[in-house]
């Protein structure tokens, strides 16, 4: 069943997290000693927002279901929704917990090591009477699983179910998978049509050192197609007609926090504006590069226009000519 003029182009749903990064930095300075950074920026990140953000940047209609504390941090993340026009009529805030939040020194190299406090995204939950407002929308991103303790025990998979059976494009991404992560995904690979790991996380999970292995693994669970992240050797995408890498693009690497978000923010978003998958793919690959520039999960992305150009003009990053 598809429901004829749903209100969203897409709803971005899961974990969202205030991450404070700063850069350079090469070492934490001895006992209570100080080091000067050049930078320091403070932004809503994490598997949901991260792809949000980008996806409202490039135009298309945005919501987000998620949930952040009553606190400081959470009414930093819903005023930046704000001013970005995205629609917080689902956000959750809760007293129980803080907002989950990251910080994140950059190394020189663009490196990104976490300390990351788990919070509110623990306490993200829908009730099956809440899941029709959610799926007003023509793409679903679930982000986040393996961080969504509350969600990620049953719920999920349900509001997934749900979303597949009312029509809509169903894309998946996870974070910090463990042992337990393959035994999750059993459940939400059949209401899957776009799983979007990073290459490294996919190897992990299937447990495997081949691409292909690992895609064909996830695909027999149910996905319809895989895209694996990786890096800065760009994309690998896997679907019932076969298996092919698109590179990344030439960028100068400031921080390459967040740019697997951003990548599903681009493809959705090209996705929804009719975009074919290799399209949509050079779009995410475009918004993740840009990302990679500077500071954060959303920098370096300034709207559809901008992107579209630096796909013109960009060099290719390949093993083979450079
Ligand atoms: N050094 C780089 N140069 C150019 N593009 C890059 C580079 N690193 C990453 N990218 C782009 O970012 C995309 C996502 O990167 P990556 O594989 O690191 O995702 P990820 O590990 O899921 O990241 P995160 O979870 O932090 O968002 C790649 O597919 C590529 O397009
Ligand atoms: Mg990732």
């Amino acid at each position: 069943m598809t429901v004829d003029n749903p209100r969203f182009d897409a709803v971005f749903a899961g974990l969202t997290i205030l991450d404070i990064a700063g850069r350079p930095v090469s070492s934490i300075p001895d006992g209570g000693g100080i080091a000067f950074v050049e930078e320091i920026r403070m932004n809503p990140a994490g598997t949901a927002s991260g792809a949000l953000m980008n996806a409202a940047k490039l135009g298309i209609s945005c919501a987000t279901s998620a949930c952040l504390g009553r606190d400081e941090k959470g009414d930093f993340i819903e005023n930046r929704y704000r001013a970005m026009g995205i629609d917080c009529s689902l956000l959750q805030r809760t007293g129980a917990m803080a907002t989950s939040a990251t910080i994140l020194p950059i190394r020189p190299n663009g490196e990104r090591p976490a300390l990351h406090c788990r919070g509110a995204s623990d306490e993200w939950w829908l009730d099956e009477s809440e899941f029709d407002a959610l799926c007003d929308t023509r793409f679903l991103h679930h982000g986040g699983t393996g961080f969504l303790a509350k969600m990620d025990r049953g719920q999920s998979a349900k509001l997934l179910a749900h979303a597949k059976a009312r029509g809509l494009t169903v894309t998946l991404d996870l974070i910090g998978p463990n042992d337990e992560t393959l035994g999750q995904l059993k459940d939400l690979m059949p209401h899957v049509d776009y799983f979007m790991p990073s290459m490294e996380e996919a190897l992990f999970i299937a447990g495997t050192a081949d691409p292909s292995d690992a895609a064909a693994r996830f695909r027999d669970l149910g996905a319809t197609a895989c895209i694996f992240k990786w890096g800065e050797k760009g994309s690998f995408i896997s679907t019932a007609d076969g298996d092919w890498r698109l590179p990344a693009f030439k960028v100068n690497v400031s921080d390459t926090t967040g740019c697997g978000d951003a990548y599903c923010g681009g493809f959705i978003a090209g996705l929804s504006m009719g975009y074919d998958l290799e399209e949509a793919c050079r779009l995410g690959t475009a918004v993740s590069g840009l990302v990679a520039t500077g500071l954060g999960s959303d920098a370096g992305v300034v709207d559809l226009e901008s992107t579209l150009e630096f796909i013109r003009t960009a060099s290719i990053l390949d093993d083979d000519n450079g």
